[in-house]
This record gives structure tokens, sequence and C-alpha cells, in this order.
């Protein structure tokens, strides 16, 4: 049905826009806070708009390898509930600005964080840009807060930079490095001493997904049994369980807890949370260093910890 997808959650997927997105869109943009938050985005928003955004999308879906504006999809049902576009994105480019609006009933979910996650991701990888970068009205918290979780970095205030509806309008402007994004993830892991270890799982295929997708970790070899995942340089093995032996959970894992270290706690928390990691609890501090535990798909635990600044 699609061309192309991306899958953000079990709930959300990127795809292409199609010409029988209309009506979602139109729906989508009677909101006027969309219109009062975004640049371009025209109010009202009729028929005359969708058409010419669709014969847009068509033009650019036949010059383009890989599509550079995305809908934002209900799995479930397939319903665009939003849009994320790299505008003046150019193939030989090596940067590209991202813009997005989100239907106002999933406002406050997660979703466009995670959605924001995912799609920075598929353009540092797919798209060949190593810089991502976006411009926000100040007063759209919402947004700013979005683009922090996802590890931008705030590179500067436009005063004045922007006129809409007669009134003159501050931009903060944040962008965010391939090297940054990856640097983001975890650096060294620790085993309680060990160098290897092995995690009991249900289902491997859909575990190594986490590792891999999640966690952004190399998947060293995989089979229906086993799959060995590389934590820089440490071997974690995800063991298929039999059904008696992981309801034992004393045997679920190898009596040790991988142990991910990170420079910047609240930074790496903000970015795996935006991937979708679950967190068990807020980041602990103290004297010793900082910590935050999280599980993967089979409850098994890990955590990112921060040393102590010297
Ligand atoms: C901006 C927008 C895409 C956010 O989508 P969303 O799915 O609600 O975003 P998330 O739920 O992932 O994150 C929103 C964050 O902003 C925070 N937030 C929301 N309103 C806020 C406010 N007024 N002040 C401070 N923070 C606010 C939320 O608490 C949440 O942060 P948290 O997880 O730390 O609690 C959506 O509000 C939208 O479509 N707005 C209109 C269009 C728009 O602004 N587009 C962007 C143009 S740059």
């Amino acid at each position: 049905m699609f061309q192309f997808q991306l899958s953000v959650s079990p709930e959300i997927i990127l795809t292409e826009i199609q010409d029988s997105d209309k009506a979602a869109i139109i729906d989508g943009l009677q909101e006027k806070e969309i219109y009062r938050q975004t640049f371009s985005i025209p109010y009202p928003y009729g028929d005359a708009e969708a058409d010419w955004f669709l014969a847009r999308m068509r033009e650019k879906r036949s010059s383009e390898t890989k599509p550079t504006t995305l809908a934002i999809r209900l799995a479930k049902t397939n319903k665009l509930i939003g849009v994320f576009g790299f505008h003046d994105f150019e193939p030989s480019g090596h940067k590209a600005e991202i813009g997005y609006w989100l239907g106002k009933e999933h406002w406050g979910s997660g979703i466009l964080t995670k959605v924001t996650g995912k799609a920075v991701e598929y353009a540092f990888s797919e798209l060949g840009v190593t810089r991502i970068f976006a411009k926000v009205f100040s007063r759209n918290k919402a947004s700013i807060r979005v683009l922090q979780k996802v590890g931008f970095q705030h590179e500067g205030l436009l005063r004045n930079d922007s006129m809409k509806d007669g009134e003159l309008l501050d931009v903060d402007l944040f962008g965010l490095l391939k090297n940054e994004y990856r640097a983001m993830g975890s650096e060294l892991v620790m085993i309680n001493g060990l160098d290897n270890i092995y995690y009991f799982v249900t289902d491997v295929k859909k575990s190594a997904e986490f590792y891999r997708d999640v966690l952004g970790l190399k998947i060293l070899d995989q089979d229906d049994y086993w799959a060995t995942v590389d934590l820089h340089g440490v071997r974690l093995g995800l063991h298929k369980a039999s059904t008696t032996e992981f309801s034992k959970s004393a045997e679920r894992r190898s009596g040790a807890t991988v142990t991910m270290n990170v420079s910047e706690i609240d930074k790496a928390y903000d970015f795996y949370k935006s991937r979708g990691v679950k967190f068990l609890g807020p980041v602990s501090k103290n004297s010793w260093g900082s910590h935050v535990s999280f599980t993967d798909p089979d409850g098994n635990l890990l955590d990112l910890r921060e040393a102590p600044k010297k």
C-alpha cells in the first residue's frame, strides 16, 4: 500500500504522502494554533490549499528516490495525523531544515519527539545530510522542548526575524550534527567486570531490533535462538528462553547488569526516551555519580551511568 514506510513505534509509522490524505490534512489544519506556530502553513486551510500541497508532493515524489516529506500515521488505521518535512532539501546538499505539525488531539503524547528522533536518523543515514536545523518561534515552547529532547543544540536567537499577522517575532535556531547525534549514545559498557553476558528473551528477532534500532548498537550475529549484540566491544548474548526457563525470573540473566557509561546523563536520558526507551524512574543523582535504569522488551535490566565530574 505504501512505497515507503518507517516504523516509529508500534502505534506510529512514517510513509510518503498520498492524494487520499487530502481530507485528513484539511481536518488537521483547521486548528489555528498550528498556523500561529508555523512559518508557512496557510489559514484558513481548505480545498485549494490542500490541492496545492498535494500537487507539490506529487512533483517531489517524481524527482526523489527517497521521500523528504513524510506523513505521520496511526499504524492501526493508516490515518494521517501530521506531517514531518525536510525543507529545501537538495540531494547534493549536506544539510536540511525540518518542519512539522501534529493534529491537536495527539499533542503532549510524546509522538513528535519519537517521530523527530526517527526522522533525523533516517536523514543522517539515508538522505546523506550531516546537519539538520530547525527554526522555531521563541513562543513555541512545545516544539523547542521536542528539539531539546532529541538532542538539538541551541545555536542562536534571531531577534525580530519573522513577521506574523503584523507582529515581529523572535526565532530560535536549533541544529544537530550527525557526529554529535551518534556521540550521544553510550560510549562504553561495563558489565560488572565480566566480558560477556547473556539475557534470556522470548523473541530473538524482536529483541535484537530493540538493541539495534532503539539503543543504536550493532548486532554481530543472529539466528532464531541467539543474537550477539556488540556493546562497544563487550558481547551481550540474547538467548531464546524456553517458557519454563523464562518464567523463573532468577534465571533470566546471568547474574550481572549491563551498565552503559555516558558523559551527560540528562541528555542521554532524553535521547533514549525519544527513541521509545521506558525508564523505571527518574535519573538518580548523588556524590558517586548518577544513574537511571530501564529494561529491554523482556524486562532485562540495563543502566545508564554518568561518573562524577572531577
Ligand atoms: C510542536 C508539536 C509538534 C509537539 O508535538 P507533541 O507530540 O505534543 O510533542 P511531545 O509530546 O513529543 O513533546 C512536547 C513537549 O513539550 C512540552 N510542552 C508542551 N507545552 C509546553 C509549554 N507551553 N511550555 C513548556 N513545555 C511545553 C511537553 O511537556 C513535552 O515535554 P516533556 O516530554 O518534557 O514533558 C505540536 O504541539 C504541534 O503540532 N504544534 C503546532 C505546530 C508546530 O508548532 N509545529 C512546529 C513548528 S517549529
